[in-house]
């Protein structure tokens, strides 16, 4: 994911004239690690003085940590959210040049795992309200080729998962989440892990549980899923210089997994301070002509890791917003079965209209746990002068 809108990061796209005025990011993640700063620094004195680094207890305690927080059995630690993925389908064994269908609409990363397992990746629309996997696009999509349905939990809640799981059944096909972006998130009460056979999951430091670099992890309920990305993950090996298998150095470190202890602690009060500003937000643009607001999708607990509206003139909208201070992202303006990497699986535009038409109205807005009303006013006033 882009970060330069981050705060920290390069202000070179915001304008000089409104120096004056206090910046609104995207993230915040200074405010994020004011709330955890002391606690970070224990932990990182106490993994220093102990120099275990890989493979430590602190990363067991985080697997068992996170693990327990979701209600999925098993967590294993790898070194990044595209790891995730790629180890999530390389454990189901999902053959070489096998069809993997995803939706259009979702960070590269998602096609790129695809692609890394030796698979080929193919794309069904999303849905107009969510802009999550339709089950009717990918019912539509799906071939004698499908063997994996890989749906993605976009901006904080899950994808219908009742609906994929029975179009890829009735296939035969098996079901791997991408749930980079749903920490927390539910569906019926269900988490990320408990649908598909795998759940790959990012911990980038802009994620709604981020650590102070890489790291991700793989969810599962199948303790025979779980030994196979710690085997892969791990040099193919269980025993020290016994390699049973070609794998990979994708570990999650200690000195991340003392980060991610730290704000595993704090994920549920963040969650909903994510849900009362998405709700705000909601109050403050309801009016807004031509504005579409994202909503949560029946079933949903929706951990709102983006708010990303849509608006007509999104650039002109986004350049204003720049020009006020107020940090804002598009998530994403290019499909994934547009980018010129994806070129050669054949598809052009006009092939994913729902998805296309997003990518150009599509504008996340500043939402992160510490945001305060004062600054969502402002976010909201900025965006009605524009539309209004
Ligand atoms: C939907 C989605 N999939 C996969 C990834 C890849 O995660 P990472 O950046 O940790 O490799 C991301 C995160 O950026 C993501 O948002």
């Amino acid at each position: 994911m882009a970060n330069d809108t981050l705060r920290g990061a390069s202000r070179a796209n915001v304008s000089n004239h409104a120096d004056n005025i206090a910046a609104i990011p995207l993230v915040d993640l200074q405010a994020a690690h004011a709330e955890v700063a002391a606690e970070i620094r224990a932990g990182l004195d106490s993994v220093m003085a102990s120099a275990a680094f890989i493979k430590s207890q602190v990363t067991e305690a985080f697997e068992h940590e996170y693990a327990a927080f979701t209600g999925v059995a098993h967590c294993v630690g790898v070194a990044n959210g595209t790891d995730a993925v790629e180890l999530a389908l390389r454990a189901a064994e999902v053959p070489v040049g096998a069809e993997v269908i995803m939706p259009a609409n979702t960070f590269v990363a998602t096609a790129e795992a695809v692609v890394r397992a030796g698979a080929r990746p193919a794309f069904a629309d999303v849905d107009p309200d969510h802009l999550l996997l339709d089950p009717r696009a990918l019912e539509a999509a799906v071939s004698e080729e499908t063997q994996v349905v890989l749906p993605v939990h976009l901006f904080g809640q899950l994808a219908p998962m009742a609906a994929t799981t029975a179009v890829a059944g009735r296939r035969g096909a098996i079901v791997v989440e991408d749930a980079a972006q749903a920490h927390g998130a539910t569906q019926d009460g269900r988490p990320p892990g408990s649908f598909g056979l795998l759940a790959g999951v990012s911990f980038y430091p802009g994620k709604n549980l981020g650590a102070y670099g890489d790291a991700g992890a793989v969810l599962t309920e199948s303790a025979e899923f779980a030994r196979r990305v710690r085997l892969l993950g791990d040099h193919g090996a269980e025993r020290r210089y016994e390699h049973l298998t070609i794998g990979f150095n994708s570990r999650l470190d200690a000195v991340q997994a003392v980060v991610l202890s730290a704000k595993l602690r704090r994920l549920a009060h963040g969650n909903q301070a994510r849900r009362l500003a998405a709700a705000r937000y909601a109050e403050l643009l309801a009016d807004v002509p031509g504005i579409t607001l994202p909503s949560a999708a029946p079933g949903n607990e929706h951990v709102w890791h983006l708010y990303a509206i849509r608006v007509p003139h999104r650039d002109e909208v986004l350049r204003r917003l720049q020009d006020e201070r107020i940090g804002a992202g598009i998530h994403y303006p290019v499909p994934v079965h547009l980018q010129p990497a994806f070129r050669y699986l054949g598809y052009g535009k006009g092939d994913f209209p729902v998805a296309e038409a997003a990518a150009k109205e599509l504008l996340s807005l500043p939402l992160y746990p510490q945001i305060t009303e004062e600054q969502q006013v402002r976010v909201a006033s900025a965006i009605r002068r524009v539309l209004g």
